[in-house]
């Protein structure tokens, strides 16, 4: 059954061994400049961007559209210079120092009821989103949902790979850009694209390609994944 949702991509820079970050989870600079503008022009043709709080908590800053074209492309689609950038955790337990709460975006934070306590009375998110499963998980299919009700029709998954596993086993990711950078990282628990409990080859999601581009080392993969009604993880 087609969902009511915003259309999802993920992007993500990885090494050649499929890492998207060393074994520490430092935050993945690797990628050239011209990854950087890739990811600066997804964030720009999106209306939302949705990570998770271990990527926050990596970086302590989210991506900025800053080049005047994309910029002026907004402008002219009439759209607020930055999308809304939703931060999805359990917990709630993010570091209310650190750069990202004073960059010039607007703040918005997906989480659980519990989760969201501490912010309630804080301003540094402009929205809290509470929705929750009966477990008190997060219901991220019914926050899309919501999200598509606000006029957000377009969202770009920034990682990292819990948050990518934990969409995908629920089939709510329409497309996928990797960049594969020229480096080995290695390391049995350096996080990847995709964690979660990982899937099955028949119940594995299939992508479809659609376009490559290789600029000097680094090769940008586009893909779509296929429709399936029936997506399980192992567990
Ligand atoms: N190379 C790249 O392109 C790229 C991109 C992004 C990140 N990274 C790297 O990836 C690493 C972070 O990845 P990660 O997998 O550890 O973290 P993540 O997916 O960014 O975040 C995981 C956390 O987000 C929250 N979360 C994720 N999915 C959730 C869900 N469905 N429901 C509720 N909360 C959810 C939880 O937060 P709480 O713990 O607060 O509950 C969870 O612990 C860092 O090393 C970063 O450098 C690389």
């Amino acid at each position: 059954m087609m969902q009511h949702r915003p259309h999802t991509t993920v992007v993500m820079a990885m090494s050649a061994d499929g890492k998207i970050a060393d074994v520490r989870r430092s935050p993945a600079r690797f990628g050239s400049l011209a990854d950087k503008a890739h990811l600066e022009k997804q964030v720009a043709a999106s209306d939302a961007i949705l990570f998770g709080a271990g990527t926050l908590r990596a970086y302590g800053t989210t991506l900025i559209v800053s080049h005047p074209q994309l910029l002026q492309q907004r402008t002219n689609l009439g759209k607020s210079a930055q999308p809304v950038h939703i931060v999805v955790t359990h917990s709630g337990k993010l570091n209310p120092e650190i750069n990202f709460f004073k960059q010039p975006v607007k703040r918005w934070l997906l989480t659980t009821t519990a989760g969201a306590v501490f912010w309630q009375t804080t301003t540094e998110f402009e929205q809290i989103l509470i929705f929750e499963t009966p477990t008190e998980k997060i219901d991220i299919s019914t926050a899309l949902q919501h999200l598509t009700n606000l006029g957000i029709t377009r969202v770009a998954v920034l990682g990292g790979g819990s948050l990518a596993a934990s969409m995908l086993e629920l089939n709510l990711i329409d497309e996928l850009w990797l960049t594969v950078c020229p480096l080995i990282l290695g390391g049995a628990s350096a996080p990847t694209p995709v964690d979660g409990m990982g899937f099955l080859p028949q119940l594995a999601p299939r992508l479809q390609l659609l376009e490559v581009q290789t600029v000097e080392q680094e090769v940008f993969l586009h893909y779509t994944f296929c429709p399936t009604s029936d997506l399980s993880s192992i567990g």
